[in-house]
């Protein structure tokens, strides 16, 4: 055995760390207080650290704090690399633990440059996708060092190869919609269409520039925007729907992942995980809208949407563990296999 199990609790403390961080840059986004704190790397002119804890008050409360926390985290992912870097008998998983220090060190910038530029919907999306990009890579470390990964051995067999398949087709839909969603939140779509589960009280509604002027004389009619707001337009409706569309997408490999995945004894917590977190996802998504972006609910909407992802990868990895890549059809001679042998019960 490699790695320690010191060592794979702390990346297990890292990676509940960076779900906390998740949120709390959420909030930053659901307040709309990214540009509460106008300068970077300092606050208020201030070294960040020695701000005045009664000075942090409405939106600098969220912003300064989301520095702050970021701040704990890479503290956190720097000791992970470091640990790896000394205890870590595998090349790769040393990689990956300096992979993770890269990411948040580009992630701060990242941070940085959406407060200098006025929150850029491109700076801002690509914030919000490495965040939770750098997640999966932190969780995928727990993984790695935990002792199931370490002793379980390959199975093989027919059964697996669909499960490797499917779940990698899982966590990239999940992925492409993390990408919609964000794309979502920072071109301010997310109220682009204000009904569910139709649209305008159509399935597909028209983007005819009649349609899309009656849309928004209602938007303003009902209290949702004001006339001072922007007018919405035809691209803000196609990324709000091609999000909800892609809702159905996903569920289809999610589900059936979920359902191969049950009768295997050391995946069915995930599946029945997976498909759990897919009816929440798609509540609070609905009550997203319907609730016109409450803090909560849309925060909570981010959160279940990372948790979802790293819940699809890292069964997507264990299936890997368990059938190989690509999926082992023929029997693995038992002299290439680690020490104990566990049969997929099917
Ligand atoms: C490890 C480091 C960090 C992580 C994981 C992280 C994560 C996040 C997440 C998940 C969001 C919400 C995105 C969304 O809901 O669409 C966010 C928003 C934000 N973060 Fe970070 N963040 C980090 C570091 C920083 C740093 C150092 C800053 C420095 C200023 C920063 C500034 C912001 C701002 C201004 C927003 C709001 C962006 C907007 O509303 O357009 N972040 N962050
Ligand atoms: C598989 C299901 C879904 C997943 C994984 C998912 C994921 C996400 C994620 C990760 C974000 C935020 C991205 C970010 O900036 O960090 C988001 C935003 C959003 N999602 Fe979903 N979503 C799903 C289904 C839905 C559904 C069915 C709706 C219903 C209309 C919906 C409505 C929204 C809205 C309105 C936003 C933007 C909120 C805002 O503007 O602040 N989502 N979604």
């Amino acid at each position: 055995m490699t790695g320690t199990r010191n060592l794979h609790r702390f990346a297990v403390l890292t990676s509940i760390a960076t779900f906390v961080l998740i949120i709390a840059g959420g909030l930053v986004t659901s307040t709309e207080s990214g540009l509460s704190v106008p300068d970077w790397p300092n606050t208020y002119g201030r070294f960040m650290f020695a701000f005045p804890p009664d000075q942090m008050v409405g939106g600098i409360l969220y912003e300064h704090s989301h520095r702050l926390i970021a701040s704990f985290v890479g503290l956190l992912t720097l000791i992970l690399g470091i640990w790896l870097w000394r205890r870590e008998d595998r090349r790769w998983v040393r990689m990956l633990g300096l992979a993770a220090i890269l990411m948040v060190i580009a992630q701060g910038i990242l941070g940085g440059l959406t407060v200098l530029f006025l929150l850029p919907t491109a700076i801002s999306v690509s914030h919000a996708m490495l965040a939770q990009t750098f997640f999966i890579v932190l969780a995928s470390i727990a993984l790695f060092t935990s002792p199931w990964w370490q002793e379980e051995q390959q199975v093989h067999g027919e059964n697996g190869v669909p499960i490797v398949r499917l779940s990698l087709a899982a966590a990239s839909a999940v992925y492409v919609q993390l990408i919609l969603g964000a794309l979502m939140r920072h071109t301010h779509s997310g109220l682009a269409v204000p009904d569910f589960p139709f649209a305008y009280g159509q399935i597909i509604p028209s983007l005819s520039p009649d349609a899309v002027g009656r849309y928004n004389k209602y938007l303003i009619a009902s209290g949702i925007r004001i006339a001072a707001d922007d007018p919405v337009t035809s691209p803000q409706i196609i990324i709000h729907m091609l999000h909800r569309i892609w809702a159905v997408v996903v569920s289809i490999p999610v589900v059936w992942t979920s359902i191969r995945c049950v009768k295997y004894k050391q995946l069915s917590r995930f599946a029945y995980a997976l498909t759990g977190l897919l009816i929440v996802q798609i509540v609070l998504g609905a009550m997203t809208v319907l609730s016109e972006k409450s803090v909560v609910i849309t925060t909570a909407h981010v959160a279940t949407g990372a948790l979802l992802l790293v819940t699809t990868m890292l069964l997507a990895l264990r299936a890997i563990r368990l059938w190989g890549f690509p999926p082992a059809r023929a029997p693995i001679a038992v002299a290439e296999r680690e020490p104990i042998a566990r049969e997929a019960t099917a």
